[in-house]
């Protein structure tokens, strides 16, 4: 199955941007000569002050890790995804909204765009924004997201989205961590008709981040809210009393865009930061390219603006192209799992974008919901956020793409700003499982666990030579960090935490991560983080965590937990910590097992073997290993004796 090949199609071939040879040219040069390849595409972009060609590339892997691209150049990224467009596209629709509700959904155009994006843009100088600033947006996936994003462009703040299902907490670190002083949050938000109590979740975090002082509350439910006059301030008050023009500030290419905090292996999660000039350069590329996105097209990626996804190709990217973007608030089972198509229908999208997790969730409800619509519409569907499995790349292709529509699965990262892996559809035979190729400029190699280059077809640790401007620039506040998590491992390679396998036609398939990341439903989790969470219960002692393969979700969260002295596991208290870690982290977070532990596998020295704990989580018993280096070898017995319990 997984040796199929799927070709590209003769109209594909002629339609597209690109097909096989031109791609072949423009990798070539692209890696040959990658000042020169950039130096000309950076030209997408209106720039206000252009790079020179000297200032295109200027990267060091080693040493203190310098990355910049285009620095001499200044630019607005609000301007390029708005100003510069209103000229021919003014009353082309930008934004397309479907709400949660079915019965509700609406379209702004660039026109439109441009004036709620200078209000909000107001509104953030009133509240004593300056650029630089780091503003928080804690919002639901409704379009004053997207105005808050952009408007903090405009101005040269720093956003910091954080995905409306973090806890309080959760927004508390991250508020503290990048020192805001102002956040743009909502009433409520709603999910399959549910209310999320995003504002009482702020109140609640910003009693741990005592150096916020402004609030921005979007009116979206008409909830009820608590309200601390002075601090709150609702967006339509102050909407309707400031101007509907403002300048876009003037920003050096390697100007802080954003921050969006990532999890890591260890430690708390950690501010990736991305750059004007090369984020927006790459981000238009690969959405115009990876997508074949051509004008008049309406282009839907389903994820949230919380994460990288939602920045790069739902706004960013789309934006900068003056295409028409789709934003939905609700999830694909609601009201019914026929959602997602009957949205492609309503709005006549072209283009889909989604992940894994959800066309495993959606295949297994069968395919008369999806066959019960048209989809006629639909030319691409992409995928994103973690492996696809062949058998869901395959029900994707035949029976939501009804065999005709070409599958990208794009693999990249937060930190990579924007696409490094993927089928380009005009171009790229697709083989279902496969991310394929390698993005113009992007140099994958494959190294052992020695750091030892290895050639042809191998398996082995996922590594990128040179550098593409998308690439984050370092970790907010703590550069040595940046070093350290991705430049140390392999030195004079970034590493990107990914194993994979390379065929011998060339073609990269991710396995998934080889650290101390666990990828549920697309979304990244270190063990660290829920260890944190459990043992920060009182009745806990210590608690390991790792991934287990889960048929829906791709990963699950399996928890080992050792309880205090006196304290005794039963069921109630499972539920309890199972509640607290969702209370501490978020919902995302919760653990699919909890296994009382009375003792956790650990080397004389006191450092868990997690490579035992992974495999009893797996269920494969058959190679733990030699565990006779262990402190106390009885309790592997122990937890393999009551696995799952
Ligand atoms: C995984 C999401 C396989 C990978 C854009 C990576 C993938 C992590 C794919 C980054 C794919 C993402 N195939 N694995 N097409 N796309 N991943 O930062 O493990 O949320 O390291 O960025 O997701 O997750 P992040």
């Amino acid at each position: 199955m997984a040796d199929e090949v799927i070709a590209v199609s003769s109209d594909w071939a002629k339609r597209a941007y690109v097909d096989d040879a031109k791609y072949k040219a423009m990798y070539e040069a692209s890696t040959t000569d990658p000042a020169k390849f950039w130096e000309e595409h950076g030209k997408r972009i209106d720039w206000i002050k252009p790079y020179s060609p000297s200032a295109v590339r200027d990267v060091d892997y080693n040493g203190d890790v310098r990355i910049r691209w285009f620095h001499d150049g200044v630019l607005n990224v609000s301007a390029n995804c708005i100003d510069r467009h209103l000229a021919r596209r003014a009353d082309q629709t930008a934004i397309i909204w479907e709400g949660d509700d079915p019965a509700k959904s609406k379209k702004i155009t660039y026109r439109e765009l441009h004036g709620e994006v200078c209000r909000m843009a107001n509104a953030l100088k009133e509240l004593g924004v300056k650029k630089g600033d780091r503003v928080t947006i804690y919002l639901p996936m409704i379009p004053e997201a997207a105005y808050a994003m952009l408007a903090c462009t405009r101005i040269g703040a720093i956003h910091s989205v954080v995905f409306g299902g973090f806890s309080p907490d959760s927004l508390a670190n991250r508020l503290v961590d990048c020192d805001s002083n102002v956040v743009i949050t909502a009433d409520e938000g709603l999910r399959a008709g549910k209310h999320v109590p995003l504002k009482a979740n702020c109140d609640e975090a910003l009693k741990k981040a005592p150096g916020v002082k402004k609030v921005l509350v979007v009116k979206h439910t008409g909830g009820k809210v608590a309200w601390e006059a002075g601090r709150d301030v609702w967006w339509h008050e102050i909407a309707a009393k400031v101007p509907a023009d403002c300048k876009p500030e003037p920003m050096g290419a390697e100007d802080p865009l954003f921050i969006l905090y990532t999890s890591g292996s260890t430690g708390k999660p950690k501010g990736v930061l991305h750059t004007t000039g090369g984020y927006i350069v790459f981000a238009s590329m690969t959405h115009q390219y990876v997508f074949d996105y051509h004008d008049g097209d309406v282009y839907w990626c389903t994820a949230d603006v919380g994460w990288v996804t939602g920045h790069s190709y739902i706004l960013y990217g789309p934006l900068a192209n003056g295409a028409t973007t789709l934003m939905f608030e609700g999830v694909p089972n609601y009201p019914d799992s026929s959602r997602f198509w009957q949205v492609i229908d309503k709005h006549q999208v072209n283009i889909f974008y989604t992940a894994p997790t959800a066309i495993r969730a959606l295949m297994r409800e069968g395919e008369a919901p999806v066959k019960k619509t048209s989809r006629a519409s639909l030319r691409l569907l992409g995928s994103v956020g973690e492996p696809i499995n062949p058998e869901a790349w395959l029900w994707y292709h035949r029976v939501v793409g009804d065999s005709r529509c070409p599958i990208v699965d794009t693999w990249w990262q937060t930190e990579t700003g924007g696409i490094l892996i993927t089928p380009l559809p005009g171009a790229t035979a697709l083989k279902p499982g496969s991310a394929t190729k390698p993005f113009f400029g992007v140099q994958p190699v494959m190294v052992d666990a020695e750091g030892k280059e290895l050639q042809g077809a191998c398996t082995g640790n996922l590594c990128l030579v040179n550098s593409w401007p998308g690439q984050m620039r370092t970790v907010y506040g703590d550069h040595q960090r940046f070093i350290d998590t991705y430049f140390k491992t392999y030195p004079g390679k970034y590493f990107t935490g990914d194993g994979a396998r390379r065929d011998e036609d060339g073609y990269y398939w991710i396995t998934g991560r080889v650290d101390d990341v666990i990828n549920v439903s697309g979304h990244r989790i270190g063990t660290a983080e829920v260890e944190s969470a459990l043992v920060g219960n009182t009745k806990v002692a210590e608690a390991a965590v790792v991934g287990f393969p889960h048929d829906i979700k791709g990963q699950g969260i399996y928890a080992y937990v050792t309880l205090k002295a006196g304290e005794h596991p039963s069921e109630e208290l499972r539920k309890e910590l199972v509640a607290w870690v969702r209370k501490e982290i978020g919902p995302i977070a919760t653990p699919d097992v909890i296994q009382w532990a009375p003792g956790l596998p650990k080397t004389r020295s006191g450092k868990i073997m997690r490579r035992i704990l992974r495999k009893i989580a797996e269920n494969d018993f058959s190679n733990l290993g030699d565990t006779s280096t262990l402190a106390d070898p009885m309790v592997v017995d122990d937890l393999v004796k009551n696995r799952g319990k």
